[in-house]
This record gives structure tokens, sequence and C-alpha cells, in this order.
């Protein structure tokens, strides 16, 4: 098949059936294509939806990423998780004030030195918001090549890197870039998905290698699964009236930046800590263990709650541990987890 029919089969499929209302497809810039270029990431576009526009209310430009906080930043992350890609947000707003006079790059060789986005990234950025003449090859789209080619290999490889970078850089339209590619995103987040694809509904079916030897299964090899590590995490719920104490996480924990319950390996910690903290052990309430995936092992949460009846000595804020009221919540990270047992209380008070 040649180039000009696989990009024309893409392009047609998009004129008809693309989804062109989403909210960063809407008076689009490239501040507000490269803020859900960062969040479709690791996100789907489904939970990414409410996560962006809280995001482009409060930040519509670079200038309000620079007038703020961190710590506002994450506060609007919470939940989302990879939280690196929210702080990379705010680290390119400093970098872009400094060299590019607040004003988003529209040069490739300028955006991908920012953090957070490399080539994939930067050529959607450019693609959808310019239309300017740049290949993406994001995990949608690599799925996609190596069934329609037949390239049977792991994905992670670093030579069928290369050769899905040749392919698509040979195969993406001059013209209507920004349109091939938000169809192949589409495509391939909604018709060749990795579990079933619905080949029947595929433009590209016709001469799909994959599709043809009904053996998509093949492509791409999959790793061999890992069952991921399980770890333990204490948390003690340290709560006085709607008051919750939270730490906030240094550079080596979990969750670096954000706020948390203290938190610790095993209970025999837990009740050391608990003991330099003059709390009568007599009063902790175990509450309902539950745990957290993340992309590489599984966190299981047993929470401790202690309820103070006053303030000691021994809780007192700076600016690295808080009273987080949760009738006037500050604006703060929070781990998914966290935000959980919060809502679980709020739940029960209101
Ligand atoms: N994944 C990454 N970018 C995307 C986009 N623009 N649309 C759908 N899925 C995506
Ligand atoms: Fe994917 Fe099936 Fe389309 Fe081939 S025909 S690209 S396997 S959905």
């Amino acid at each position: 098949m040649t180039k000009y029919i696989f990009s024309q089969l893409v392009l047609n499929w998009y004129h008809k059936n693309g989804r062109k209302d989403l909210p960063w497809q809407i008076n689009k810039t490239l501040y507000t294509v490269w803020i859900s270029e960062i969040m479709l990431q690791q996100t789907t576009v489904k939970s990414a939806i409410p996560y962006f526009k809280k995001f482009i209310l409060n930040f519509p430009n670079i200038k309000s990423l620079n007038n703020s906080k961190l710590d506002d930043v994450l506060y609007l992350w919470s939940g989302l998780g990879y939280y690196n890609r929210a702080k990379n947000i705010y680290k390119s707003a400093q970098i872009i004030k400094k060299k590019y006079k607040g004003i988003f790059p529209d040069q490739f060789s300028n955006i991908i030195q920012l953090p957070g986005i490399g080539r994939s990234t930067a050529g959607a950025i450019l693609s959808l918001s310019l239309n300017f003449f740049y290949p993406i090859l994001d995990g949608n789209v690599k799925r996609i090549l190596v069934r329609y080619y037949g390239i049977s290999g792991l994905l992670k490889d670093k030579k069928i890197e290369k050769k899905l970078w040749n392919i698509i850089e040979s195969i993406t339209p001059i013209h209507n870039t920004g349109k091939f590619n938000q169809g192949m995103m589409d495509i391939g987040a909604s018709i060749c998905i990795s579990i079933k694809p619905k080949c029947t509904i595929c433009p590209l079916k016709k001469e799909c290698i994959a599709q043809i030897e009904k053996k998509w299964e093949k492509y791409p090899l999959k790793n061999i699964k890992k069952t991921l590590p399980q770890k333990i995490s204490w948390f003690i719920i340290i709560k006085h009236e709607n008051n919750f104490w939270l730490k906030k996480n240094t550079e080596q924990e979990i969750w670096k930046e954000l706020f948390c319950f203290p938190k610790f390996k095993n209970k025999e910690e837990a009740l050391i800590w608990l003991k330099e903290k003059k709390i009568n052990i007599n009063t902790c309430e175990n509450m309902i263990s539950f745990f957290h995936k993340f992309s590489h092992f599984i966190l299981h949460i047993n929470p401790i709650l202690i309820r103070l009846p006053y303030i000691s000595e021994f809780f007192k804020e700076n600016h690295k541990k808080i009273w987080y009221n949760l009738k006037n919540p500050q604006h703060i990270g929070l781990p998914r987890p966290v935000q959980k047992i919060l809502e679980n209380f709020k739940k029960n008070i209101f």
C-alpha cells in the first residue's frame, strides 16, 4: 500500500469519526495543547477531561504558572498520578519565562529540551496546535503500526523503535499532519485497542497483517508479565476535630513533594513514633486496610486513627508539616490514597 492511501484512510476516518470537540481541541494554543498532551501521556481522555478544565481555569497561561507555587499545581494534579508531569510543567514554565519571554516556543528544537517532553510529545504539540509537519509515535501509534505491518518483537526494543520512527516518518502526510496524528491516536485508543481490537470497523483492515493473519496477539509481543512486588505502609492518621496532621514527603520518598499522613514501613516503627509524640497507644483505632496500585508495585496501606482531644506541643506547623483542614482545605498536592481517606472522613462529618 502506498503512503498516500494509508494516510487517506486515516484522514477519511478522522473526518467521519474523529473527536473534534474535546476541551483541548477548542481554542487551541501551544500552551493548552502542551498541557493536554502532558496529561494524556499516562491518562485516558475520559479521566483527563475534568483535570484539564480545572487546570486551564486556574492556570490559563504561562504567566499564571509563574505566579503560583508548586503546591498549587500539585493541588490541581492530585489524584491524576505520575506527579513528575506536574513538576515538569512547573519547571518548564520557569524556563519559558527565562529563555522565551514567557511565550511557549514554536521551534521543535526548543520544545524538545523542556523537561517531560520527548520527540513524540514535541511533535504532537506542534502538529496538533499549528499543523506543522512532525510525526508522532506514542503507544497507540506503535500498536497500530506493528499490527498493520506485521512487525513482531518487543515495543521497548530500540531497533524496533527506530524502525517504527522510520515508518511513521514516511507515512505521515505533509498536509493535514495534525488531523492525521489525531486520527491515529483516536484509532489506537478506540479501535486498535490492545485487547480485542475492533478490526471490523477499522479503516486499515484490508491490508493489516495482524487482521489478515487473525493473529493480533502476536503484534506486539508482550513482555512476560512479572507479578508486581508488594509493599506495606502504615499510615498514622492524627485527627483533631476537622484537622489532619500531614507532612510533606521528601525527595527520597514516594509521592515526592506531596503531603501525606506520617507513614511507616512496619508497625514497630509506627509505635516508636507514637511513643515519641507521647501518644497513648491504647487510643489507636485500626481502620480498614486497602491497597494502591503503582505501575511498578502494589502498596498495602494500613491506616491507624488517633483522635487527639487537644493539639499537643509535638504537632506544631511549619511549611512541611500542616494541620490539613477538611472544611477549608489548603492548596497542596495529595496522593490518591490520602485523598480517599480524607474523602471518607468528609462523608461522615458533613
Ligand atoms: N494521547 C496522547 N495525546 C492524545 C490526544 N491528543 N488524543 C487522544 N489520546 C492522546
Ligand atoms: Fe488494528 Fe485490527 Fe485495524 Fe489492524 S485491522 S490496525 S489490528 S484494529
